[in-house]
């Protein structure tokens, strides 16, 4: 277990599951305090407090995609570390999709994906902004491959994905200047609740495409990728875009 992460607090979004959760686990082992936020985060709490190091945690019910969001995210936190606490970490994880196709979407769908997407880290990265450390801070956009690809029935997902590339990289400009880092991490197939959502025959060929073994990635190697990219070893790296997909889609 490293303790590279040891005094940094991290605020992992959408961690009651899936990817989330593992990379909340994954920075709290590695030193963080770790905050994630969803519903259900409570038994990701426990296993986190559990660990040997002893790092500490709390969780914050929060529905991302309204206005409020991050009033309510600033107060767990305010509520947890203190009013003038610090934050170094932010990954903005949660996320959802519709599969629909073009001639079947609605306003409703369009506000369902982009409002959590889109706004959701753009509200929360703002509101945070006065939050974080002085230097060297790490902020990591979860994306997907589906960014760069053309799936039929996933144009509302896979184009809030690109749209968070552009996200990414501005800020990347824009935050530089203290040492702060902004990145993605685009994944391919892997297995969670959000997979099963996904037409079978779009992950089929995803995974015979895969150089990697022919398979699906798993919540471990993505959330290693991510730990990396918050640590001190990624200094030099900003505005990327990481193709976390065991080779199915080259960047
Ligand atoms: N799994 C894949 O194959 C895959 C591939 C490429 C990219 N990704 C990306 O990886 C990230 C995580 O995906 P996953 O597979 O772990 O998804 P998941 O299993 O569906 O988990 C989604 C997480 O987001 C949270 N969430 C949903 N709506 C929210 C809202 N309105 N406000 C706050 N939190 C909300 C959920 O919380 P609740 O439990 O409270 O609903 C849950 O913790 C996403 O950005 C996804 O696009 C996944």
């Amino acid at each position: 277990m490293s303790s590279q992460l040891k005094g940094k607090v991290a605020i992992v979004t959408g961690a009651s599951r899936g990817l989330g959760a593992e990379m909340a686990l994954e920075l709290a082992s590695r030193g963080a305090a770790a905050s994630p936020i969803a519903e259900l985060v409570d038994a990701l709490i426990n296993r986190i407090v559990q660990l040997p190091n002893s790092a500490p945690a709390t969780g914050c019910k929060v529905d991302l995609s309204k206005h409020d969001g991050p009033t309510a995210v600033l107060s767990a936190l305010d509520a947890w570390l203190g009013p003038s606490s610090h934050i170094n970490i932010l990954v903005n994880n949660a996320a959802v999709e519709v599969v629909k196709g073009l001639a079947e979407l609605t306003v409703e769908d369009y506000e369902t994906v982009y409002d959590l997407n889109v706004r959701g880290p753009m509200l929360l990265t703002q509101a945070l902004l006065p939050r974080f450390s002085a230097a060297d801070n790490r902020i990591v956009n979860i994306g997907s491959v589906g960014a760069r690809c053309g799936f039929a029935k996933l144009s509302l997902y896979c184009s809030s994905k690109a749209a968070l590339e552009g996200l990414t990289r501005c800020w990347a400009a824009e935050l530089g200047g203290n040492g702060t880092t902004v990145n993605q991490v685009n994944p391919g197939p892997v297995q969670t609740a959000m997979l099963d959502n996904i037409p079978k025959e779009i992950v089929d060929m995803q995974r015979m495409r895969t150089p990697i073994q022919n398979r699906v990635g798993t919540v471990g190697e993505i959330a290693k990728i991510v730990a990396w990219l918050v640590g001190p070893d990624s200094s030099w790296v900003s505005g990327q875009v990481i193709s976390a997909s065991g080779g199915l889609e080259l960047y």
